[in-house]
């Protein structure tokens, strides 16, 4: 199994593009069951998780075209869709589920797996089902895998999500654009790649407004266009890039993003002591002062992303003081903090808190990552350490990270990957 090295104590500097981003693209790819018009998608990010929802498009009858060069793709479904997506493809990846709401508005019905457990929590799929219920979709779990139909085809209506979910909230804006008249979704998710889901949808031609803070309100059309879209970028990658700076005492300049989507990360980070420059497209980031200690709660956008818990949690180790992080949206999220101890970290986890002492020097080790943004975690703490460090299972960081190793060492860490 493929492992990656990493000797850490280098002062990151230069230039690192941000990809595409991978929560935008899950999605948007899943909306285009809806259509059988021309669709070209660009800026997608080549991670494992892009791969697996193509193949998931493909088993469904997606006819796709792939320009790995330029990171489009073309599709152009036909009439004959399959409505079943198989376990074989939902299991590694949550957001198989997005198919469920496109497949139920084109065709009425879906068989679609359960996605499963994970690492980071139970992960359920209640809220998507509860609401899909009410524009009419009837369901049943069996076998591990939920059959829903929609007898009537979907019908509009008012729907309060009882709890902030990005997923639900993506599968039913998705599903409702088909739904006859008005459908109101209430207590909304308003994460940037809902926003971006929204624009590639009213391109290809859907009504939807946002009526409300966190409502969302769309009416049902019948026809849609082709279209040609481009991803917005990924800031939970951007996110992570400028928390390495930071660390390593760094000077980076990212660009190809859009700095007031991630204006909490950058205030966060300015507060703990980052000197970051900012323009339009791009952020210049500098550590080197003294890193502060600070208290940070996770929360639905615009709040502090539990995608950069993990990175952020490195960061605080080398803070001056006492830090504490509380993780509001995933019961499990601490799984780095064990791995970050063997590294030298001290950080007492109680409850949905971490507790972080700081100004800890990292030592190399050998490590087992857990889950995706667990991964970088560890990848940002070897690169403080003198010592080499070993970190295992890498195939999470696949999933996400496109280009991980070769955008590092462009800016001056060491690190390679290993069989
Ligand atoms: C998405 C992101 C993920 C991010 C998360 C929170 C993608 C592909 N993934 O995941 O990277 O960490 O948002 O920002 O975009 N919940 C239920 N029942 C449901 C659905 C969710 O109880 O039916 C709970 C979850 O267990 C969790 C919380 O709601 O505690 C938020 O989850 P949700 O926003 O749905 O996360 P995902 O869409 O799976």
């Amino acid at each position: 199994m493929e492992k990656l090295e990493v000797t850490g104590a280098k002062r990151l500097k230069g230039t690192i593009k941000i990809s595409g981003s991978k929560n935008s693209s899950l999605p948007i790819l899943a909306a285009t069951l809806l259509s059988n018009k021309k669709i070209k998608i660009s800026n997608l990010p080549r991670v494992k998780d892009i791969e697996t929802m193509i193949s998931l498009l493909k088993s469904l009858g997606s006819k796709i075209k792939l320009n790995k060069k330029n990171k489009s793709i073309d599709i152009h479904n036909l009439k004959n869709i399959k409505t079943f997506a198989s376990y074989n493809l939902v299991k590694t990846m949550r957001a198989g589920i997005l198919v469920l709401g496109p497949l139920l508005a084109r065709f009425n019905k879906a068989k679609v797996s359960l996605p499963g457990g994970c690492a980071i929590g139970a992960r359920p799929v209640d809220i998507h089902l509860k609401a899909l219920s009410k524009l009419g979709v009837k369901y049943k779990i069996v076998d591990g895998y939920i059959y829903a139909k929609a007898q009537k085809g979907l019908i509009g209506n008012v729907i309060k999500f009882p709890k902030i979910s990005v997923g639900a909230t993506e599968n039913l804006i998705i599903a409702s654009c088909f739904a006859k008249g008005k459908t109101i979704l209430k207590n909304c998710a308003i994460e940037p790649e809902i926003m971006d889901l929204i624009n590639f949808l009213r391109k290809m031609g859907c009504s939807i407004k946002l009526t409300g803070r966190r409502t969302v309100t769309i009416l049902g059309i019948k026809t849609l266009k082709d279209l040609s879209y481009k991803i917005m970028f990924d800031r939970i990658e951007a996110g992570t890039y400028m928390i390495a700076s930071v660390l390593t005492g760094g000077n980076l300049k990212i660009i190809n993003i859009k700095p007031k989507i991630i204006k909490t990360e950058i205030d966060i980070l300015k507060k703990i002591g980052a000197n970051i420059k900012i323009n339009d497209t791009e952020i210049r980031i500098i550590g080197g002062n003294k890193i502060k200690s600070a208290k940070v709660t996770t929360s639905p956008y615009p709040g502090f992303p539990t995608d950069l818990q993990a990175q952020l949690m490195v960061l605080l180790c080398k803070g001056f003081g006492i830090s504490q992080i509380t993780e509001k949206i995933f019961e499990n999220r601490f799984m780095h903090a064990s791995e970050l101890n063997r590294m030298g970290a001290k950080i007492k986890i109680v409850g949905n808190k971490a507790i972080i002492q700081g100004n800890v020097d990292f030592k190399g080790a050998e490590l087992m990552a857990t889950d995706l943004r667990a991964s970088v975690s560890l990848i940002l703490a070897a690169l403080t350490a003198k010592e080499k460090s070993i970190i295992n299972r890498i195939y999470h960081l696949d999933r996400g990270y496109e280009d991980i190793e070769k955008k590092l060492r462009n800016v001056g860490a060491i690190i390679r990957r290993v069989l």
